[in-house]
């Protein structure tokens, strides 16, 4: 993929920005397996354009290109799951994203599990993993955004700390849109939904 950046420095006013026209924004975003049981066989493909997109129900979008070997297992049993690498799985995520499962067989490349769905793999070595049921399909001309509903999530048991998330413990991995690299998650910076009410107006 190109990346072109215009080296017009914006004239108005000298602020320090470069316009970089129509490209992928620089964005980290988080990388996921997700799951899905094609022609009666579990594949795997790597994405990172994914969000939650509703809370009740939880709610959870994915954009994949329409030639991707999942999608027909993703409509074939409306169901997928989403599987949260940790950092020593970077080698065999980028893998994944590389090869399509047309061709080779991802599914021996991980321990598998399945939950109450029964068609959604799920990767053991993953540090957490989300069963979802496809509820809807938008499409676009090149992609499609899956939208499925949690039916569940499973964690690694050092993740939970007296029933909370235990954060520190996390050791998940992010994408620098649009090629990469992949970066480890940096470090604690400030509580969220309460660092900003120590925050002074500027007016
Ligand atoms: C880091 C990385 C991120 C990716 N993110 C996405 C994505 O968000 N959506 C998508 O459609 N494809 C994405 N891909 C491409 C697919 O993972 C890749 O084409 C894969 O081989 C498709 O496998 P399949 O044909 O077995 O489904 C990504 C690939 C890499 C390496």
């Amino acid at each position: 993929m190109r990346y072109i950046i215009q080296k017009t420095v914006l004239k108005v006013k000298k602020i320090g920005k470069v316009k970089t026209g129509w490209n992928l924004p620089i964005l980290p975003l988080p990388v996921c397996l997700l799951g899905a049981h094609v022609n009666g066989k579990p594949n795997f493909n790597t994405i990172i354009w994914f969000n939650m997109i509703h809370g009740t129900p939880p709610l959870i979008g994915v954009v994949m290109s329409k030639k991707h070997y999942t999608n027909q297992g993703v409509k074939q049993n409306r169901s997928f799951s989403l599987n949260i690498p940790t950092s020593d799985m970077a080698v065999v995520t980028d893998y994944c994203g590389l090869h399509s499962g047309s061709k080779v067989d991802k599914s021996k490349e991980f321990e598998i599990f399945y939950g109450d769905l029964k068609t959604a793999p799920m990767i053991m070595e993953c540090g957490e993993n989300i069963e979802c049921t496809l509820i809807n399909t938008v499409e676009f001309k090149k992609t499609e955004l899956f939208i499925g509903e949690i039916v569940e999530i499973y964690s690694d048991e050092k993740y939970i700390k007296d029933d909370k998330p235990y954060v520190e413990k996390f050791d998940t991995f992010i994408c620098l849109m649009p090629n990469g690299p992949y970066w480890k998650i940096g470090e604690y910076l400030a509580e969220a939904y309460e660092v900003g009410t120590t925050y002074k107006p500027k007016n």
